[in-house]
Parts: structure tokens; sequence; C-alpha cells
């Protein structure tokens, strides 16, 4: 067997809400910041692409909006429901909506969804003309040292990391560009680095986050991989006192759709 045909297929990722719960509760709180960029008005009717368990969707409805959630995974939709929130089990890249948004908004969501072009084509038919994409999600760079420890790791498995990346962490002039190939005016785009203080240890984070990367190799050598992988981002990513961070860097934007709303996008 060569090399090349041990290599593992890239496995779709689960999302287990009570392990989200521990291991990413940062991710809502850290949010906030990008709803305060969306500004929600009472009785606006707004989209949250990717709402995951729901928290943001809550105070987004708190705020006095009508929203409704999407998000691929039917256990995160089923966590949203439970809070009573209107939520959908829906594909990023296929929306379907009849009724127009004021807004669109999505924290933490887009670079998981690997076709940003069918996903902004989807955003703009979903907005009324001059409707709001307002968003933040992982920038170039993102989680550069923990998928530098996974690669380096994986290749002593003689494992390419790079091919079971499930994201899609874009440059601001790149998703500048996409936007308005849709027709979209941009009015803010930032990208910055965030490091990120983690709940518990690297480990709680691969496994609710990587898990495309862990399942490449057998379960029984998970532990190790894990371990061996800890031990390669520990320079850059665990403090002195054992706390550990992961590096993020954000992609925010407000972007407004254009009115009319161009029917064909602009050939790439
Ligand atoms: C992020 O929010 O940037 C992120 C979360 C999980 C995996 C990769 C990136």
């Amino acid at each position: 067997m060569s090399d090349k045909s041990k290599q593992p297929t890239n496995a779709p990722q689960h999302w287990d809400p009570k392990r989200y719960q521990q291991n990413a509760g940062f991710v809502a709180t850290l949010g906030e910041a990008v709803l305060d960029w969306l500004d929600p008005k009472p009785g606006e009717r707004i989209l949250d692409l990717g709402c995951g368990d729901g928290v943001l969707t809550e105070r987004l409805v708190a705020r006095g909006a009508i929203v409704v959630g999407v998000d691929a995974s039917a256990e995160q939709v089923a966590a949203a429901r439970a809070r009573g929130l209107d939520a959908r089990v829906m594909d990023g890249a296929r929306l379907a909506f009849d009724q127009p948004f004021d807004a669109v908004f999505s924290n933490a969501a887009l670079h998981w969804m690997q076709d940003p072009d069918a996903v902004i084509e989807g955003v703009a038919r979903a907005l009324r003309p001059a409707g709001r994409f307002v968003g933040e999600f992982g920038g170039k760079d993102n989680v550069a040292a923990i998928v530098n420890a996974l690669a380096a790791v994986l290749a002593r498995h003689g494992i390419d990391a790079a091919a079971l990346s499930p994201w899609y962490f874009p440059d601001e002039s790149e998703y500048r560009t996409r936007l308005e190939e849709q027709g979209f005016v941009v009015e803010r785009i930032e990208r910055f680095a965030r490091p990120t203080p983690l709940p518990g240890d690297i480990g709680g984070w691969l496994e609710t986050f990587a898990e495309s990367f862990l399942t490449a190799v057998p379960p029984r050598d998970r532990p190790a991989l894990l371990a061996d992988v800890a031990a390669e981002a520990a320079p850059l990513l665990r403090d002195a006192a054992g706390g550990w961070h992961a590096d993020y860097v954000r992609l925010r934007f407000a972007a407004r759709r254009a009115s009319p709303h161009l029917a064909s996008p602009v050939a790439r």
C-alpha cells in the first residue's frame, strides 16, 4: 500500500450540544461585539446563519428582532429549538426562503462553509434590497498554531492534514471581492488576532472542533494523537500557569445588499 492510498477522507464534523457548551461557551460570549455591528432593531426580520445551539440567536430575540436560525447540524438545531427559537436544519450553501429578511447575521460559522460564493449568493437572495449582511468568522491564519501542530503530528502517521481541513479562512481582500461580486457594498471589514483563553485544555478544543483530523487515525490511536498535538502546540499556546489559549484570528464585516440585486453574479 502506498502512503497516498492510506490518506483518509475528510470526515464530517458532528456536534454534541453538551460538549459544545462545555468547551465552546466563549463563542457566544465573544460574539456580542459583532451583534453591536449588526445593531438589530425591534421588529426587524433577521436570519441567523449557522445559529448553533441558539445562544446568540436568543440575544437577537431579546433585542426585539423576529429571528429565524438555520444550521446544518440537526443536534444544534434541536438545542436551539429547546430554547423556544424558530430554528431550522438548512445547508448554508443552499439557503431557501420565500420572504426577505432585513438582515443576515452570522457568528463563527462561515468558516465551516466551503463554498463561500454559494453562501453569499443565498444570503443576497434572502435579503431585501439594502438589507445588511453582518458577520464574523475565522480569517487567514486562524488557529495556525493548532493547524501546524496537527499537520506535524499527522505527518508522522503518513497523513496530509491539509487535505483534511474542513475550514475556509480567507483574508479581508478575498472576502471583500467575493461580496462585491455578488452585488454587496462592503461598509466595514477587519481582520484581527484574538487570542482566546480556553475553558479547558487543547484536547477539549480538538475533540469539539477538529473531528476530521482526529478520525484520520484509528480510535485506539486518538489519545496518543491528542497528547502529541498538545505537546507540539504547548510552547505557543500554553502559559506558565498551565492555561491554554487558541490563536484565533477573526474576520469581521458589515455589508449591504445593493439595490436592485444583480440577477446573475459577475463571472469570476
Ligand atoms: C473559529 O471560530 O475560528 C473556529 C472554531 C472552530 C474551528 C475552527 C475555527
